[in-house]
């Protein structure tokens, strides 16, 4: 008769394709049961966005197809999104267990865009996640979310970040009254992007998206050194300056001591080519974590404030499919090295 043991013992053939461990050392499998041929169990992921979560199901129905006497499987899938843990790293934020920081040299190549899809692809995948507009010298996070009110006083717990589309929401344009020009010098943005990171109140998040200016401004630099961060994807066109750009990019964070996670090109299509910031992936050794077309209703999406409104399917899984990519990465990371459990 099988039992939850030998059933246990059975699943230490079957390895996480990414974290290269079994996924009982992995802590992945919980709640073995079998009763009367019906084997229930839980698998807990490290991401709700977890890309080879199919893989995982066929390997450990495979790996059970030898005990005749279970003609069923049941399987409970659970996430369990672990913190960046770096001890001689900078403060983590409060209830945020990663921050991942969307960046890039150039102005305009799509961000901000990116962080907030980004931001949605991981929430639709179940991942409680939060958004931080860090661009002081052009807030654009209230704009494409279509949030006119600002950050709201609770009082004891700190400022409260506001909900929009499922998403905990804190934008520099909050704090910075409408059409006042920036007039902040470097200082000044230091403390208002630390107090934007640990003053609020972000609640419990499996991750945080920072939207960073262009550049290798103060805010990205401060906010490196202010907040634990779990790594960078950097966006870029594909035109050919991406390679010089994305390597400006990569070394910013390398000085910081900030992992990059890898690259995405945005804005593909007959305007600005295809392949360019692909290449210039591979040339720096780095992830290519997918692209997204050029497309009018992408800006379309983002002009009137609803992102979700795009009604394109192809373009949502797209963005799933990136976010499949940066969730592995970060969870690729934290295991590096450590053999930890879940
Ligand atoms: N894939 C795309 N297809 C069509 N339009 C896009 C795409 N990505 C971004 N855009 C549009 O391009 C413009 C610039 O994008 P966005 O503001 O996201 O760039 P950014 O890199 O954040 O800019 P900044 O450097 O000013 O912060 C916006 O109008 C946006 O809607
Ligand atoms: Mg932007």
């Amino acid at each position: 008769m099988t039992d939850s043991s030998t059933v246990i013992e059975k699943l230490k053939s079957v390895r996480d394709p990414e974290l290269h461990q079994d996924i009982v050392s992995l802590n992945m499998v919980r709640d073995v049961s079998v009763e009367a041929g019906k084997l229930n169990l839980s698998l807990i992921l490290t991401t709700p966005a977890c890309p080879l979560r199919e893989t995982i199901e066929n390997d450990v129905n495979e790996a059970l197809k030898e005990f005749d006497d279970i003609s069923e499987i049941s399987i409970d899938w659970g996430a369990d999104v672990r913190s960046t843990n770096r001890p001689d790293g900078p403060e983590p934020i409060k209830g945020v267990r990663n921050v991942i920081a969307v960046a890039s040299n150039k102005g305009g190549v799509g961000k901000s865009t990116v962080a907030v899809n980004l931001a949605l692809a991981l929430s639709r995948a179940g991942a409680r996640t939060g958004i931080l507009d860090a661009d002081i010298t052009g807030p654009n996070l209230p704009t494409m979310l279509g949030i006119d009110e600002g950050l709201q006083s609770t009082g004891e717990s700190g400022l409260r970040p506001v909900d929009s589309h499922g998403l905990k929401v804190v934008s520099l344009g909050f704090v910075l009254p409408a059409g006042t020009p920036v007039v902040w010098r470097g200082p000044m943005i230091g403390s208002g992007v630390r107090q934007l990171l640990h003053d609020v109140d972000w609640g419990e998040l499996d991750y945080l998206i920072v939207d960073l200016p262009p550049g290798t401004s103060d805010a990205s630099m401060s906010m490196a050194q202010d907040a634990l961060i779990a790594g960078a994807v950097i966006v870029s066109t594909p035109s050919k300056v991406a390679v010089e750009d994305a390597q400006k990019a990569v070394g910013m964070f390398d000085r910081l001591g900030v992992p990059v996670f890898g690259v995405i090109e945005n804005m593909r299509g007959e305007v600005f080519g295809s392949g360019g910031a692909e290449a210039a992936a591979d040339d720096l050794g780095l992830e290519f974590l997918g692209h997204i077309p050029l497309a009018a209703n992408i800006r379309e999406a983002g002009d009137n404030g609803d992102p979700l409104d795009n009604d394109d399917l192809e373009i949502e899984e797209l963005f799933s499919g990136i976010a499949e990519q940066v969730a592995a990465r970060c969870s690729v990371l934290q295991f590096a090295g450590e053999g930890a459990t879940i």
